[in-house]
């Protein structure tokens, strides 16, 4: 069957599609039906059935005779270590960890944080609390103590899981006082805290509360896999909004494990035993379920890439693991291969590995710009498919699904729908605009399996940022527009998150941390076009009369501020001190606006414009940066 064909046999029944795919899950007991919509509009898959996902990513494989099979290749550069891991030996060190969090006091329903670098524990971690039920929670380690605090105050975890540190290029980053910091900061307080030495930095452990990794599991008894309910929180994975405080996005377990595996075989066409590579980092969505648990469900060799693109050491590093290891289908962030292509522009490392094993290159994350893909497409001779998700969906809306047939690529669209995926592009009305219209990108509820049911603790908050703006729709936030092919075109945020590195973040974050700054009176962060990055945020501040201050100063000390408060990874380097911002009459920043004068772009005065004369001021400021850049 082509996809045509499945996506018409998803339309036609859509429950009946997936208690099909639900076959290929091990159920503890099997759910009697699919779609729960008795609290519409909030959704639940296979609420009654009983399943357990380490189970399914571990113990099956091993009681298939698949145990001698790699599980996990660890690839470090940055520690010069590779180490493989066996579907066995997984299984006993799960099983052991798992036992002692149990021996410790963590039950079903307990929230474990997981603040870990890119090693093969943070994923035992993370299938360790899957085991015994404990949602996890993992912390991205490019983030400040001061949003791990806000974190750990929203789930309230029994246990965190930690590593003393992590290895940066070039330095290495202190995640034990970082933890320490934020515990300190945070009105909740875990129990305890299970600390992985690394050799690299051994940290002080508090007394009573730390204890060793390795130390905390002897002499304990095993734990076995807890069996819990279909819609038994699998994890809670935070991802910004438009403020400060992050969203906790729910995954519900028996979705997750359904809509992974199916995804693994149709989407990125890989068999179990066959070896797939997600460069990206256990602290977002495509390391939860592309790095940990869609390749292991599926039984596949995953691959923990501790390391960047360039620098680590070189521009060839991707191309040594895809040939080393025998990659078959690999997914980074289009970034990743901007930075390669910048340094490789004629691909000679590229020349240098065996590459023929590589069936395909996924890209996702951010918009994917035609030259890149064009790049990419030549030089490694493999179809390089963008597609198109969110931390919400866990799984891709829109794809090329090369396991069911390579539809033609249109260079800047992801391709169609997925099943499971009504997508459609809506006027500000809410209805359904014409082809090749811009609108907002809405997906007709329900949600398809996998995707997030709710917040954690926040189901006003869900219905608001999700549900309210169109009623029968899950707003993605995206705006686009979709072909007469229904090929989908994703063009822009609706909101105020920006994308910078595959990162996403919050503009209106950023916004609060300076604005706490003793001398910012007003202040606005918009995402300027970076030729790396795709995005970087770029900060106006205006500074209280008779402040007095050098600008200089406190532009110095509002970039520290941000990195001290939201952490390195928002790449906040760039502030302008400006007399006043530009607003609507009723007082609204036109941040659009300013984002369109510093990407040189043409645009409409808004009508609604107080004060016109103040853009000329914004464009004096902006060219101090060099922007619009040349
Ligand atoms: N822990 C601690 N700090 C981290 C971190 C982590 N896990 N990840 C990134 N940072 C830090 C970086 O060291 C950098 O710090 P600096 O300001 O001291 O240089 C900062 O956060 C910004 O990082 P980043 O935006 O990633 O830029 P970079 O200059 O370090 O690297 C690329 C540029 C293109 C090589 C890099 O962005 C990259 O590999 N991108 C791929 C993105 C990706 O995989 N995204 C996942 C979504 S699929
Ligand atoms: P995250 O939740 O961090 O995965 O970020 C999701 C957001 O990244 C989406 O809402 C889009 O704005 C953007 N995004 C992800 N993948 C793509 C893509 N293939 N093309 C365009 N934008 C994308």
């Amino acid at each position: 069957m082509g996809y045509q064909d499945i996506y018409q046999s998803w339309q036609n029944d859509p429950e009946g599609f997936w208690m099909a795919q639900a076959e290929a899950i091990d159920w503890v007991e099997k759910p009697t039906k699919a779609l729960s919509s008795e609290n519409a509009p909030l959704y639940e898959w296979f609420a009654d059935a009983k399943v357990n996902t380490c189970w399914n990513a571990v113990d099956r494989h091993v009681e298939a005779g698949r145990g001698d099979q790699t599980a996990i290749i660890y690839d470090s550069p940055v520690t010069h270590t590779k180490r493989e891991i066996s579907y066995f030996e997984l299984r006993n060190r799960v099983a052991s960890l798992a036992g002692a969090l149990r021996a410790k006091g963590v039950e079903k329903g307990d929230r474990v944080i997981i603040y870990m670098p890119m090693i093969p524990e943070a994923l035992e971690a993370m299938l360790a609390c899957a085991r015994i039920g404990a949602i996890h929670s993992v912390v991205f380690g490019g983030f400040a103590a001061n949003e791990l605090a806000v974190r750990i105050d929203d789930a309230t975890p029994k246990a965190i899981i930690a590593a003393s540190c992590g290895i940066e290029p070039g330095r290495v980053v202190h995640y034990k006082p970082l933890l320490d910091g934020a515990i300190d900061l945070a009105k909740h307080k875990p129990e305890f805290c299970v600390i992985l030495q690394r050799e690299q930095e051994v940290a002080h452990l508090e007394e009573g509360r730390d204890y060793n990794w390795h130390g905390f599991q002897y002499g304990v008894e095993p734990a076995e896999c807890v069996p819990v309910e279909g819609n038994h929180p699998a994890y809670i994975l935070y991802t910004s909004g438009t403020t400060g405080q992050p969203k906790g996005v729910m995954r519900p377990t028996a979705g997750h494990l359904v809509a992974l595996n199916w995804t693994m075989k149709n989407i990125y066409n890989v068999q179990p035993g066959e070896v797939f590579w997600a460069a990206s980092d256990v602290g977002w969505v495509v390391g939860h379920s592309y790095i940990c648990y869609g390749p292991l469900i599926t039984g596949n060799t995953t691959i923990v890439f501790e390391g960047k693109p360039i620098g680590t050491p070189d521009a060839g590093t991707f191309w040594r693991i895809i040939d080393e290891h025998k990659v078959k289908s690999f997914f980074t962030a289009p970034t990743a291969f901007r930075a390669v292509r910048r340094e490789d522009p004629t691909g000679e490392f590229i020349k240098k590995y065996d590459l023929s094993g590589l069936r395909a290159v996924y890209l996702a994350g951010e918009r994917a710009d035609p030259a890149t893909i064009e790049w990419a497409q030549e030089k490694l001779n493999v179809p390089v498919i963008d597609h198109w998700w969110q931390t919400e969906t866990g799984w891709a809306i829109a794809a090329n699904p090369l396991g069911i047939e390579q539809l033609p690529v249109k260079l800047g669209s992801p391709s169609v729908a997925m099943p499971g995926y009504d997508v459609q592009i809506l006027d500000e009305a809410g209805h359904p605009v014409g082809p090749n219209t811009l609108g907002a990108i809405a997906i007709k509820l329900p949600l398809p399996p996998g995707t997030l049911p709710n917040l954690w603790n926040a189901e006003e908050r869900f219905k608001k940022s999700y549900l309210n703006t169109f009623p029968g729709y899950y707003e993605t936030g995206d705006a686009g527009m979709k072909d007469e092919d229904g090929y989908l075109y994703i063009m822009a945020r609706t909101d105020d998150v920006i994308n910078v590195a595959g990162h996403r973040l919050s503009t209106g974050g950023m916004e609060e941390v300076l604005a706490s700054h003793p001398d910012v009176a007003e202040c606005a962060v918009i995402g300027v076009a970076d030729e790396l990055k795709g995005q970087l945020p770029l900060g106006f501040l205006c500074l209280n009369s008779g402040s007095g201050r050098e600008h200089a100063d406190v532009v110095k000390e509002c970039v520290k501020l941000v990195r001290d408060k939201i952490g390195p990874v928002a790449a906040f380097k760039l502030a302008v001190v400006v007399d006043r911002l530009p607003k609507t009459r009723s007082g609204k920043i036109l941040r659009g606006t300013m984002v369109k004068i510093a990407d040189g772009e043409e645009f409409k005065m808004p009508a609604t414009i107080d004060d016109p004369a103040i853009l000329d001021e914004i464009r004096v400021a902006l060219k101090t940066l060099g922007y619009p850049a040349a």
